[in-house]
């Protein structure tokens, strides 16, 4: 089993970037976290991707295709605004889960429309960092029911 977790856009300035929401811990920590916990829920490769840009996003979700057996997304803002990134999800057909390090639903009415959730399976919200961890081990699951 493979899993790839793709990261939308701000989330490389984890840390410095607003720590009353989103905590102190960095982008590197969270691929550490990622890849211990993709490890210890049974998955050979955990692909970690970040990118600033819709495009580099709907390009890696649709090379997951025949390489992952499902992907854990933050799309971030995208999360919102992206009909791409939810095409691209629903034409590789994987098994997805939605995950947000605050909790989306108590924040700005804006953040409270996902498109990319219409194609998950699952969401994890409002856990910090390790709502990756519980992400994963969903998917993992979720592939081995
Ligand atoms: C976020 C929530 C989004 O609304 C926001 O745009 C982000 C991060 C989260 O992880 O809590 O960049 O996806």
């Amino acid at each position: 089993m493979n899993v790839l977790v793709l990261n939308g856009p701000n989330l490389n300035m984890l840390g410095i970037r607003e720590p009353g929401i989103y905590g102190t811990q960095t982008y590197d920590d969270l691929e550490d976290l990622c890849h211990a916990a993709g490890a210890e829920a049974g998955f050979e490769t955990v692909g970690v991707f970040q990118s600033n840009h819709e495009g580099d996003l709907v390009d890696a979700i649709q090379e997951a295709r025949g390489v992952y057996d499902g992907i854990v997304i933050n799309p971030a803002a995208y999360t919102h605004t992206s009909i791409a990134i939810l095409d691209a999800l629903k034409a590789v057909g994987l098994p997805a889960v939605e995950v947000h390090i605050s909790d989306v639903d108590s924040r700005e009415p804006f953040r409270q429309t996902s498109y990319a959730g219409m194609a998950c399976f699952a969401r994890v919200a409002g856990e910090g960092l390790q709502g990756y961890a519980h992400a994963i081990r969903m998917l993992a699951e979720h592939l081995e029911a």
